[in-house]
Parts: C-alpha cells; structure tokens; sequence
C-alpha cells in the first residue's frame, strides 16, 4: 500500500534545491530549438495547497520556500523557479506551491514533450486534473520504476529524467539503481536526475545507492544541502541530487546557489553542502 503523499513535504526544504536545480536543467535544454522530453517517474499531485490539511499539519514549506519567498529580488538566480510559483500566487501570498510536473509544464515549449508516471490512485486523479488540456502531457497510471525502461529510448532522444521515489521502503534504493541501469543501458546520452533523503545515521541508505550510480557512468555530478547535522535514529537533515550527464555548467550555478540556500535554510550552524563528480571506483 502506498502511504506516502508528497502534500505533508511540499515547498520544504527538499523540495527547493530539487526544484531549483530542476528548474536551471530545463532552462538549459532550453538553449537549443531542439525539442526535448521530460520523464518524471514519481510525478506526484503536480500541486499543492499549502494551506490545505496536509501541508498545514507539517508546516515544512515554512523552513523552505517560506525562507526565500520575501527575499526574491536578492536571488537573481533563482528568477525562473520563483516565476513558476509566482504564476499560482498572482497576489504575491504564498499558497500554492508547483510540484515538479506543473514546472516543467510551465518552462517546456509547445515543440517538447512530458512523460508522467504516477501510481497513487488519489494523487494521479490530483495530478490528470492538475494537466488537464496539455496535449504535449502523457501521463501514465503506472509503477514508474517499471515504465522508465519500458518508454526508453524516448522520442525525441534528448532530454531529461527526474526519478524522485519516496523512499519509504528500503527497497527504493535498489529499484533505483537497477531502473536506471536498464534505463541507461537502452539511453545513454539522456539526462537522469535521481533525488534523494539524507537521513539519521541508522537509516540513512544513499551513500551506498549514490556510489552504485557512480559505477554505471563515468560522469555522476553529486549535490547535496544539510539543513542541520545528522542524528543516530530519526530525521532528514537534508537531501541530495545524483545526476548522469548534467547540463553544462550545472556544477558552477549548483556551486553558486548551495552556500546562499545553506545560509538561509540551515537550522542550525551545522549547514553543509557538496557539489562535486565523483568517479567510477
Ligand atoms: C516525492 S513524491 C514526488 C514529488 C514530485 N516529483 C515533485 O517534485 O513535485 C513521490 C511520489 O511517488 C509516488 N509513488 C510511490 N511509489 C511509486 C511508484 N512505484 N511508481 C510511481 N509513483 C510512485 C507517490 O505516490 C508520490 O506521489
């Protein structure tokens, strides 16, 4: 049973650094007329209502988006990803908070396509709704672990993949690794971006996953924000991205913006943050 809804984490801190770096990747496809594809394997709502009940029973935006949101004329970078929020708060009151569909939705052009797949029988119908009437959206009621490899090699044959599991199961580290190794091995030029928690030292998995992905490519850009120090049992002290073939020159903006995001969205001193290739060991 599928117990996780993105809702009770959205605009949280997470959610910034994978939207931000989300939003420079797109913007780079972008510099060539070329058409390219977004896939999104674990697509979610595509929207979220941070007044709703499960947003406000959290309240994680607070710690994220709602530290940057005043301050967005101090963060020239981060123009695009403020414009796609900025499009469903036209008051300038942060409510409604983008999910990664709705912002490639909103930064693609009418030559480009998007692949969704979702498989929560409540968040898929959120999600139809929330594309309704984007004839450039296919959107697939489906285990998205299973349909990458399926839908691989996309058409067109350039573009983008966010794999972004909740994690809630152990298993997800290893059904990412070997998604992506099917993936890679049927489309080797695309793009892959592979989300991650950073958690308490007994139930933190990603350093294990992130260096089987470093196996499978000789160029794995890693980067990752902690929000506070790492704790023995509980918590996400912060989240990473692993990306096989990243954009050029998405190390330098990542490199630019993950010690400002740090600053601000640091809870305590113990702010830390890595952009850096790793190798095949
Ligand atoms: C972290 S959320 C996605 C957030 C979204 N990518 C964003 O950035 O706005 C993960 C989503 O994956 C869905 N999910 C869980 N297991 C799945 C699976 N095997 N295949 C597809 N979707 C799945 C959950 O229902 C949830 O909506």
């Amino acid at each position: 049973m599928l117990s996780y809804r993105h809702a009770f984490h959205a605009g949280n801190h997470a959610d910034v650094l994978k939207h931000v770096a989300l939003t420079f990747m797109l913007e780079s496809f972008k510099r060539k007329d070329k058409p390219f594809v977004y896939v999104d394997t674990h697509a979610g709502a595509g929207l979220y209502d941070l007044r709703g009940k499960q947003a406000g029973k959290t309240g994680e935006s607070a710690w994220g988006i709602g530290r940057i949101w005043d301050q967005q004329a101090k963060w020239p970078l981060l123009e695009t990803y403020f414009q796609t929020i900025r499009s469903h708060n036209p008051d300038g009151k942060l409510r409604y908070y983008p999910g990664s569909p709705d912002i490639a939705a909103q930064l693609l052009r009418a030559q480009d396509k998007i692949i969704l797949s979702e498989l929560h029988n409540n968040e898929i119908d959120m999600l139809r709704g929330n594309m309704r009437g984007d004839s450039r959206v296919g959107i697939h009621h489906r285990d998205g672990f299973e349909a990458l490899p399926a839908l691989m090699p996309p058409t067109p044959r350039r573009g983008l993949v966010l794999i972004d599991p909740p994690y809630e199961v152990k298993d997800d580290y290893t059904y990412v690794v070997d998604t992506v190794s099917k993936a890679y091995k049927r489309w080797a030029t695309g793009t892959y971006v592979i989300w991650y928690p950073l958690l308490a030292k007994k139930r933190d998995h990603s350093q294990v996953m992130v260096k089987k992905l470093a196996q499978q490519c000789d160029n794995l850009l890693v980067a990752e924000l902690e929000v506070e120090a790492q704790q023995m049992e509980l918590g996400m002290h912060g989240s990473g991205l692993a990306i096989i073939n990243a954009p050029w020159q998405l190390d330098e903006q990542l490199k630019l913006t993950l010690p400002r995001l740090g600053t601000v969205l640091g809870l305590t001193e113990e702010t830390k943050w890595t952009v850096e290739w790793r190798k095949q060991s």
